[in-house]
């Protein structure tokens, strides 16, 4: 059935979809203000969350269809083990129900999944919905869908580090050839290109702690839209000012 979104997106005009050189290869997405969403309309903040789920179908569609390569989303950071146990066990079983509704539509879309975090403290249905799917959609050469699920910079950075040492220490390698390149290959995100396009929705003016390295010269958008209500325009906006934007990489 057709959600209210989706007769939204089929009543866009082609040149609605930002077109041209320039369309961001990678985009990454904080997605914020689901509870605020929730709360606005007097529902639990879990509805937000629900709601949150759906925006990532209609979201993956659009960037698929203006060009973009790699869309990295922030489900879930290393900090929001900190929310009520509820809403903890509720966000972690939404990516079992989305990928049991959409896996077969990715799969038909030739959409990769991956997922960039720490493994070891997601629950079992959790992570094994997300490694099938990573396994359905490994040969897969489209656009790739990237979860950053219990996913915390710093603490990505400090294992790339430690990796470097232990290396160090084993006597395989000088510290004096360690480079951005060597540090680059200890982090989460290893083999993706750094996002050129960073959106965090609800108002919230920072990055709490996600792709602190990899963010370094990336194009921010900000929007005041909860993330449930997030739609392809918004999306296409955001493109469409980055396509404006100069990116100069600290030279003229
Ligand atoms: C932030 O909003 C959102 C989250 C912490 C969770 C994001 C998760 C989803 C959108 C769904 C995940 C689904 C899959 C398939 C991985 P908030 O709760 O902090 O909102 P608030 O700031 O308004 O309270």
């Amino acid at each position: 059935m057709f959600t209210e979104q989706d007769m939204q997106h089929s009543q866009l005009k082609s040149e609605e979809i930002p077109s041209g050189d320039n369309i961001p290869e990678h985009v990454a997405i904080i997605m914020d203000g689901n509870g605020r969403w929730a709360k606005a309309r007097g529902l639990p903040r879990i509805a937000g969350h629900h709601n949150g789920m759906k925006a990532i179908k209609r979201i993956t569609k659009a960037a698929d269809r203006a060009g973009v390569k790699v869309l990295t989303l922030y489900a879930f950071s290393t900090e929001n083990w900190k929310r009520p146990k509820a809403e903890v066990e509720f966000l972690m079983k939404l990516p079992q129900e989305f990928l049991s509704l959409e896996l077969g539509e990715l799969i038909e879309n030739n959409v990769q999944v991956k997922m960039m975090g720490n493994r070891d403290l997601l629950p079992d249905h959790t992570l094994s919905a997300i490694e099938e799917a990573i396994r359905q959609t490994a040969n897969n050469t489209g656009l790739i869908l990237n979860f950053a699920l219990n996913y915390g910079s710093r603490l990505e950075m400090v294992e790339s580090a430690k990796l470097l040492a232990r290396k160090v220490a084993a006597g395989q390698l000088d510290p004096e050839t360690i480079g951005e390149a060597e540090f680059e290959q200890g982090l989460l995100s290893s083999g993706l290109p750094d996002p050129d396009l960073l959106i965090r929705t609800s108002g919230e003016l920072r990055l709490s702690n996600f792709m602190l390295w990899q963010l370094a010269y990336s194009e921010f958008w900000f929007t005041e839209v909860y993330w449930p209500e997030f739609s392809d325009q918004h999306l296409y906006d955001a493109i469409r000012e980055y396509q404006q934007r100069a990116r100069r990489y600290g030279g003229l």
